[in-house]
């Protein structure tokens, strides 16, 4: 079971990011807004060249960069993003576009406080090129996960779920915005209902307290 966090405190977050962070910007702009009571004590990425880190920049957060090719191994990148992350004491830490697989030690070290946006309506299309494989397939509709992250690949307990249509003459870029709107939207919401003690991951399982 994890820990509710308390209310009345701004949520501490760690962001992690490895491209463009329009979520994490969208972050950001409901923090500004007061529609989200949380601080972000860090943005941390894999990329120097993410532009995630120049967002973070020009809203004055710290940002890190721990850079995979300068490790031997997963473990030991893992080991130093752990030591990075705990620096901050954040109570939850999120992933938006990190695109590193994480080993079993860093996300049973973070289980219950982490979570990822998936652009896929999970079980369906784990990985990667979601949106092709979406259309490729004749679906009708397709969305976005938002889940707890487990030692499964995109399959841990999910939080929310939003769905989009699928219309007639959609390219992946069409599909792949009309989701992306929806994950600017859900994200936030959900790190606010953590914020508001209002999810809680016991035996695997997402409860969500209504208010
Ligand atoms: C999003 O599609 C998200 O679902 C996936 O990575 C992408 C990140 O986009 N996990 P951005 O960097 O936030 O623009």
């Amino acid at each position: 079971m994890n820990d509710l966090p308390h209310t009345e405190q701004p949520l501490a977050i760690v962001v992690l990011l490895s491209g463009g962070g329009s979520n994490l910007q969208s972050i950001i702009d409901h923090i500004t807004k007061h529609t989200l009571n949380a601080r972000i004590k860090c943005v941390l990425s894999n990329d120097s060249k993410a532009y995630g880190l120049e967002r973070a920049q020009q809203a004055g957060i710290p940002t890190r960069v721990i850079e995979h090719q300068q490790y031997s191994n997963r473990e030991s990148f893992d080991l130093e993003l752990i030591r990075c992350i705990e620096q901050f004491q954040p109570e939850l830490i999120v992933l938006a576009g990190f695109m590193r697989i994480l080993s079993d030690h860093f996300v049973n070290h973070f289980y219950g406080r982490m979570i990822n946006i998936h652009p896929s309506l999970l079980p369906k299309y784990r990985g990667l090129h979601t949106h092709q494989r979406a259309l490729q397939a004749g679906d009708k509709e397709h969305g976005l996960t938002i889940h707890y992250v487990s030692t499964k690949l995109d399959g841990g307990p999910v939080i929310l779920q939003k769905s989009v249509p699928v219309l007639a003459h959609d390219s992946k870029e069409s599909l792949a915005q009309r989701v992306l709107k929806e994950e600017h939207i859900a994200y936030p919401q959900v790190i606010e209902w953590i914020a508001q003690g209002q999810i809680q991951l016991i035996d695997d399982q997402v409860i969500r307290h209504h208010p």
